[in-house]
């Protein structure tokens, strides 16, 4: 029986002791794992750990900046770093999904390697790695190998040549979130959705571009904060927005138009692996459909995911 105050007191300690008042430098991507992680080290060893959060540029609208703000005022030492022009400049021309992967998790490294170096000093690598991702990065390396490189596990290149602290490594998602909450974390925080280290990236089909980005924070963001004020949100694992790569004819006045279709998806699951589409309210469709469609420019058609995982997977790609 997992009890998170115990748990918090035996990691305190257990970090304590093996860190001692060595230097820690951990990468906060603004989720559960990573944010529990940091708090439970900060508790542990104060100063001593140094947070990164890096904007990659795919990052939902407005996010970079509220979740820095969120995570300075809960005393964390971290550095903001606002990468986003570097990552779409690389990104530039390239539609497949694989290769998007590896391009962000191969700058991400560049970034946070740039950034740790700077620091004096650091011995130590944290990361918010918890159970299940143990669990797929070693599956990842079976035959079946590369059905999509998850890159949150040992892509660290070892030039960097820290050791490493995975303090959330034999919990479960739900065991985090518990742990959060007895560690004193924002309830809306540990509630969020999870999202893919590659963000909207995997959420754009074909090529990115800044244009595109904007397109999909902005559906994005209709349709999180519809679910949020229809209190919907809670009751979904899972959701987001997809931005295909064709053009649908619709009529505006006595014009037709020619613009983008998004696709809306929401999914209730426990653990990922499998998944169901939510039967989201007609009423709560409708009003996002017309939202997205009078507010975002450039979109005339929004259509509603309704496959179930398997054999379709969460994201598109
Ligand atoms: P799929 O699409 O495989 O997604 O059904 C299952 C869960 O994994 C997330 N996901 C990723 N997370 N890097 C990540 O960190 C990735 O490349 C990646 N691809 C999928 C997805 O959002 C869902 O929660």
């Amino acid at each position: 029986n997992f009890t998170p105050n115990a748990f918090v007191d035996e990691m305190v300690a257990e970090l304590k002791e093996k860190l001692g008042n060595d230097k820690v430098v951990l990468g906060l991507s603004g989720g559960v794992d990573s944010t529990v992680a940091a708090v439970l080290l900060h508790k542990a060893i104060g100063q001593n750990l140094y947070c990164i959060f890096v904007n990659n540029g795919l990052l939902r609208k407005n996010e970079f900046q509220s979740v820095l703000d969120q995570y300075k005022g809960m005393g964390l030492n971290v550095k903001g770093v606002d990468a986003g022009d570097r990552f779409l400049g690389e990104l530039a021309g390239i539609s497949d999904p694989e290769t998007k992967r590896k391009t962000i998790g191969r700058v991400f490294i560049e970034v946070f390697d740039d950034e740790s170096h700077l620091l004096e000093d650091v011995k130590w690598l944290a990361q918010g790695t918890i159970y299940p991702d143990v669990i797929e990065s070693v599956s990842v390396k079976g035959p079946s190998a590369t059905i999509k490189s998850h890159h949150n596990v040992g892509g660290l290149p070892d030039y960097m040549k820290l050791k490493i602290v995975e303090p959330l490594r034999m919990l479960f998602k739900d065991e985090v979130r518990r742990v959060g909450a007895t560690l004193g974390i924002d309830p809306e925080l540990l509630g969020r959705h999870p999202f893919p280290g590659p963000g909207l990236s995997i959420r754009i089909l074909g090529d990115i571009t800044p244009e595109k980005v904007q397109i999909l924070q902005d559906v994005d963001s209709v349709f999180i904060e519809g679910l949020k004020s229809w209190g919907l949100y809670d009751k979904v694992w899972q959701a987001g927005a997809i931005l295909l790569p064709v053009n649908s004819v619709g009529v505006m006045g006595d014009e037709r138009t020619y613009e983008k279709v998004v696709a809306l998806r929401a999914v209730e699951s426990t653990d990922g692996m499998t998944a169901d589409w939510v039967h989201l309210p007609y009423d709560f469709l409708m009003k996002v459909s017309n939202d997205i469609i009078n507010k975002v420019k450039g979109v005339n058609r929004v259509v509603y995911d309704i496959s179930s995982k398997p054999p379709a997977t969460i994201e598109w790609e």
